[in-house]
């Protein structure tokens, strides 16, 4: 089979597409041949050497993929073989076959195309732990969704839309248009000017109940003070640090010395909380995720989740991909088609 396979921590050159051995489904596996994978912000960190939870190099990445069963290890039933699926997988997913445990697999809902099924797992399953489940955001809260027009961001958007909540979200000016015609009540422009004024203004300088930052450094700082009382702040990423060589070094300690501390009573005195999200340190909790997977498909099924794809890159374009993200042209999500 031929795979995406990331030699080394470097630029864009590092990428290759080679030809590896195909996988053997294991006892409660079953062999998924892939027809997209989701390409994530983690596997462009990975790549530079900024991701700590990524596999040793040479490896290949790859969190998600859909695709059709083709075969199936001892355990399972023979009746998914030929089903549509989606799957999370450890690593590996950016290839053209992946052996997963059934338990990190399911249904294709129909409506959805190979493409919209990548898009779901990453995005959503943080986006859901994230405001849901972490967040507890209740109908008429204010949230801020940094980076709203990302693929966490456009999955927060439906969520926070579901649950009634008031949304605010930063992003590049070139994707306002597009994020207020999927309901963000107020867009704000984070890059070209300070966004913590603004956003005081338009919450009558009140603030939010709810801030998601993915941005890490001082950042986390900021977002905090937007915190109404009672607000809560999950951060859940360091995006800032994204580059390539001694750069991505150098962003990666100037966001660490700039990270915030919080003091319980603090905490207590000023009635704000702050959590942490790691979707990929969740696979002791498979219940947990499968039951929010439920919720995810059950707002597929009604209509108020709607993956949206940017753009598939060929396998062979990978090096095309990744500097796609990396120049923030995406709106949502990226996917790999073999
Ligand atoms: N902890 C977890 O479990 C978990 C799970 C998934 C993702 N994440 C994190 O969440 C963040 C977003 O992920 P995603 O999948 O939504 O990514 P994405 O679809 O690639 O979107 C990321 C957006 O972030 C903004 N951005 C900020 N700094 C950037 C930089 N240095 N380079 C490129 N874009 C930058 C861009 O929006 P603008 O053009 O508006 O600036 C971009 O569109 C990443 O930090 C990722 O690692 C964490």
């Amino acid at each position: 089979m031929r795979a995406i396979v990331t030699t080394r921590n470097g630029d864009v050159d590092v990428l290759k597409v080679e030809t590896r051995p195909d996988p053997v489904p294991g006892k409660g596996e079953v062999l998924v041949r892939v027809k997209a994978a989701g390409l994530n912000f983690a596997d462009i960190l990975a790549r530079q050497g900024l991701y700590p939870d990524g596999p040793p190099k040479p490896c290949v990445m790859g969190y998600e993929v859909s695709g059709i069963v083709e075969a199936a290890g001892d355990g399972v039933d023979r009746s998914w073989s030929g089903q549509s699926v989606v799957a999370l997988t450890r690593f590996g997913g950016q290839a053209e076959l992946i052996a997963v445990p059934l338990t990190q697999i399911f249904e294709k809902p129909e409506q959805l195309t190979f493409e919209q099924g990548a898009a779901i797992p990453v995005n959503y399953l943080t986006a859901w732990a994230l405001l849901v489940t972490m967040g507890g955001l209740k109908k008429d809260e204010a949230v801020l969704i940094h980076n709203a027009g990302g693929g966490v961001g456009l999955a927060a958007l439906d969520i926070a839309k579901h649950i009634g909540a008031m949304t605010y979200g930063t992003a590049s000016v070139s994707k306002h248009e597009f994020l207020k015609a999927r309901g963000l009540d107020h867009a704000i422009d984070y890059r070209g000017q300070d966004w913590l004024p603004v956003l005081m203004q338009l919450t009558g300088n009140r603030g939010v109940e709810l801030v998601i930052d993915p941005l890490g450094g001082s950042s986390w700082k900021q977002s905090y003070r937007a915190l109404r009382t009672t607000g809560r702040m999950g951060v859940f990423g360091m995006s800032t640090a994204s580059a390539s060589g001694i750069r991505g070094k150098l962003r990666a300690l100037k966001a660490l010395a700039q990270t915030p501390r919080f003091h319980p009573l603090a905490l207590m005195n000023r009635n704000r909380g702050v959590f942490g999200l790691n979707l990929g340190h969740m696979w002791d909790e498979g219940e947990k995720v499968v039951s929010w997977t439920g919720e995810i498909v059950r707002g597929i099924h009604e209509g108020w989740i709607k993956p949206h794809v940017d753009r598939a890159f060929p396998f062979d374009q990978i090096t095309d991909a990744h500097r796609y993200i990396e120049a923030r042209k995406n709106i949502g999500k990226v996917v790999l088609v073999p």
